[in-house]
């Protein structure tokens, strides 16, 4: 705002030093209120106010006239931060700043002055990142108290985040607390970013030369398969009781879409054992029980007081059992019981890479609407066969994708 004597133009030097607020302001009012203004305000040549943005303002709100004089140099910034940094009690991430401000006005002052005539004082200008970058970064640094290092972290805060700047400007922040804090956000926001990938990836379905993969429910997502297009379902379904009903509903879903006497193949417990077969026997016909033996880690089944050395797969065909079709088989999904088998029993794919080679014609296709981490799936592409899964859970859905796509 005009005074007598300033017309009211700010050259940019005199915003180099943060404004002062609050009690230091209110000091200065004081002062000035008491012993007068002590320090005139600095005027350019040109009537610009070059120092002195508090001392007008604490006038003014004192009642006080202030007082102005000329600045005659060739150096500006240099004269206002020599006039201030004694001044004013700055933290490190506030000279920092100060630098920071003061780099392009250096470099501007520095181009003034070699237009005058004057020998250039500065590296010629160059790309960003020359020599004359880094000498007029380290000649601020140098005026300000600052280093280098402390004026680059500044500009990483200032680049990147206005809200922290102002923090550190204002003395509210350490330099290196807001650094930490930067470094921190940008790894959350990265974090996070990764997160909406995944999310985007998991909530759409997914495809693959051989596989398709359905996210969500089982119970809706079977309604998208064509009828009588699956040859094998092979499945390992949740066990406990609450899941009973799903037996009912996978049956009912198998007998439309698998083809006339496909199989639906499938893991389940032995305690809920005559309840399973009843619901799959409402829809499909009983084939037979295959032996899936657990070696090595016999769970105990504490409510039969047995040590349990095997599950069964229970495997019901759509209408007559296809015995002219596929060829005589082992019923324990014993891999060392092939006669040329060199197969370690842990290998958890080897009883479905049984079943497949057994129940399923090449080249045809397997679904698994309980696809998990999709070990199945796995087997039946390796196999040449098509695959097709379901999973409700995004996480599981995730990890199936990226085990049919190869990427774990
Ligand atoms: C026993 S796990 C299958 C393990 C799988 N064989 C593997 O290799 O990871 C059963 C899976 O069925 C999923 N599931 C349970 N209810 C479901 C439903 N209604 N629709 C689709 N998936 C379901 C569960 O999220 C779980 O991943």
């Amino acid at each position: 705002m005009p005074i007598d004597g300033w017309a009211g133009e700010i050259h940019p030097a005199a915003e180099l030093f943060p404004l002062m607020e609050g009690d230091e302001f209110d000091a200065l009012v004081d002062s000035i209120r008491s012993q007068g203004l002590r320090e005139p305000a600095w005027l350019t040549k040109d009537g610009a106010l070059l120092d002195g943005r508090n001392r007008v303002r604490a006038c003014q709100a004192a009642g006080v006239k202030p007082e102005f004089r000329q600045y005659d140099g060739d150096q500006p910034v240099e004269f206002v931060i020599a006039l201030n940094l004694n001044r004013r009690h700055l933290t490190e991430g506030q000279k920092a700043f100060v630098a920071l401000s003061a780099v392009p006005l250096l470099a501007k002052d520095a181009e003034v002055r070699q237009k005058a005539g004057k020998k250039l004082d500065l590296p010629a200008p160059g790309r960003e990142g020359s020599k004359h970058d880094r000498e007029t970064v380290s000649r601020a640094a140098r005026l300000t108290g600052s280093s280098g290092r402390s004026v680059q972290r500044a500009k990483r805060i200032d680049d990147a985040d206005k809200e922290l700047a102002a923090k550190v400007q204002s003395g509210e922040l350490p330099l290196k607390t807001a650094e930490q804090q930067l470094k921190r956000k940008q790894a959350q926001e990265q974090e996070q970013q990764a997160r909406v990938i995944v999310m985007a990836y998991v909530n759409s379905d997914a495809q693959g030369d051989k596989w398709r993969m359905y996210v969500g429910d089982f119970r809706e997502r079977l309604n998208e398969i064509p009828d009588g297009s699956v040859d094998l379902i092979l499945t390992d379904p949740p066990y406990p009781r609450e899941f009973q009903e799903l037996w009912s509903d996978l049956a009912n879903h198998a007998s439309r879409i698998l083809a006339p006497q496909g199989i639906l193949c499938a893991l389940s417990g032995k305690i809920q054992l005559p309840e399973v077969m009843g619901r799959l026997g409402e829809h499909l016909n009983y084939g037979w029980i295959y032996s899936q033996p657990l070696p090595g880690s016999h769970s105990r089944i504490m409510a039969r007081q047995i040590l349990q050395a095997w599950k069964p797969w229970l495997a019901y065909s759509n209408g007559p059992w296809p015995s002219g079709r596929i060829d005589w088989h082992p019923d324990v999904l014993d891999p060392s019981a092939r006669a040329k088998g060199n197969y370690r029993w842990q290998q958890d794919p080897d009883p479905a890479r049984m079943l497949i080679d057994a129940l399923c014609p090449q080249g045809g296709t397997v679904l698994d609407p309980f696809t998990g981490t999709g070990s199945y799936g796995v087997v039946a592409v390796d196999m040449g066969r098509t695959f097709i899964g379901m999973e409700a859970d995004s996480d599981r859905f995730t990890q199936a994708v990226k085990r049919l796509g190869g990427q774990a």
